[in-house]
């Protein structure tokens, strides 16, 4: 399959006319959840799910979604909580899956959704404040994926990464307020 070049994708809310029987991201339960209950969660308001289709092409090429959370204080590395606020819970936004159908990867989509999600996440901070974009890795692979955008590991599990909205800021050269 020839590369699409970024500007060929579009990302737009789930809708019921976006094409998803097909998509195959090679975890089951994320195909799953694109193909059974991504649609009942964004109307249900548990979480906003957004995808990358090409223009004037409904098939779905990748998918994130984004929810509130929060998360324990204690779970974060001490020095970042020295310079908290001492709140036993601290605000964050969710990014609970991220996929790209099989004969997608490689091109460049993931960072592109991952972009997507993270500026996302930022706009919607200035109005109800989350303090970091958490994700949950499936696996060492996503571990290793997450990584390379300064993701890092929260104490309580393997899986559980953060990345604190201050870096989001900085990553599109925004100064922390
Ligand atoms: C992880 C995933 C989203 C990456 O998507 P992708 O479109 O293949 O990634 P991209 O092509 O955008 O890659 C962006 C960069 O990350 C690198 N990368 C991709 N997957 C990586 C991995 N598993 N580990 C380390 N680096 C990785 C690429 O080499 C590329 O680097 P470059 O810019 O230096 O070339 C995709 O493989 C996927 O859907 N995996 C299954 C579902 C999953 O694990 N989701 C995340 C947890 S819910």
């Amino acid at each position: 399959m020839s590369p699409l070049l970024p500007v060929d994708w579009r990302v737009e809310p789930l809708q019921k006319s976006h094409g998803r029987e097909a998509f195959s991201c090679g975890h089951v339960a994320l195909d799953r959840y694109l193909q059974q209950q991504a649609r009942q969660d964004a109307q249900s308001q548990v979480a906003a799910v957004f995808v990358a289709v090409k223009p004037q092409d409904s098939t779905v090429l990748g998918f994130y979604s984004l929810s509130a959370a929060s998360i324990d204080a204690a779970d974060l590395p001490p020095d970042l909580v020295k310079k908290l606020p001492r709140y036993p819970h601290l605000p964050v936004t969710l990014l609970g899956r991220l996929a790209i159908d099989l004969p997608y990867k490689g091109q460049g989509l993931g960072q592109f959704l991952l972009l997507d999600a993270l500026y996302r996440s930022l706009q919607a901070a200035a109005a109800i404040a989350a303090m970091a974009v958490v994700v949950d890795a499936k696996d060492a692979a996503a571990v290793a994926f997450y990584k390379r955008y300064g993701f890092m590991q929260l104490s309580a599990s393997k899986g559980r990464m953060f990345l604190p909205m201050k870096t989001v800021a900085a990553l599109f050269g925004f100064q922390s307020r």
